[in-house]
């Protein structure tokens, strides 16, 4: 083996099958923090300035978490595939208006989203247990946050 040889201590086919499993959760939540800022741009309404700010913080967990997911796959010896066009192409949330947003809409799809993440999130913490358990905690760290974000966004709706 030479000096600059990459050495890898993952089984290949698990490493790749759990490479598989999370470029699709890497373009949602890419797409989940573009979302974000969109609502958080065009919010308008009786709860702006709150809601305005709330997105804000879930954008980062959801940027913290992409990088997370796209460092976990290089790591596992994939290359992450973060291109506005695949993200475009790929992504399984649907998009938003192109208008301003009032609060209750903002809420109410936003949360949808959060939601569909977290079930994506959850199939594939089940499908990880055997594949990487490392992968698998990760996973389990990013779920978290996020079903708290639901919770205090859901909890603004009367
Ligand atoms: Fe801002």
């Amino acid at each position: 083996m030479s000096g600059s040889q990459f050495r890898s201590m993952f089984d290949n086919d698990k490493a790749n099958a759990t490479a598989t499993l999370l470029q699709p959760l890497l373009t949602d939540i890419t797409d989940l923090s573009l979302l974000l800022k969109h609502a958080h741009w065009n919010v308008r309404g009786a709860l702006f300035q709150p809601l305005h700010e709330q997105l804000d913080e879930i954008v980062e967990t959801a940027r913290d978490a992409s990088d997370e997911i796209a460092e976990r796959m290089v790591t596992l010896g994939v290359p992450a595939d973060g291109l506005v066009q695949s993200i475009a192409g790929s992504t399984r949330l649907n998009p938003l208006h192109k208008r301003f947003l009032p609060t209750q809409e903002v809420i109410e799809e936003i949360s949808n989203r959060i939601h569909r993440v977290i079930e994506f999130l959850r199939e594939a913490i089940d499908k990880t247990g055997d594949l990487d358990p490392v992968t698998q905690d990760m996973l389990i760290g990013i779920c978290g946050p996020l079903e708290k974000h639901l919770w205090m966004l859901q909890s603004q709706q009367l």
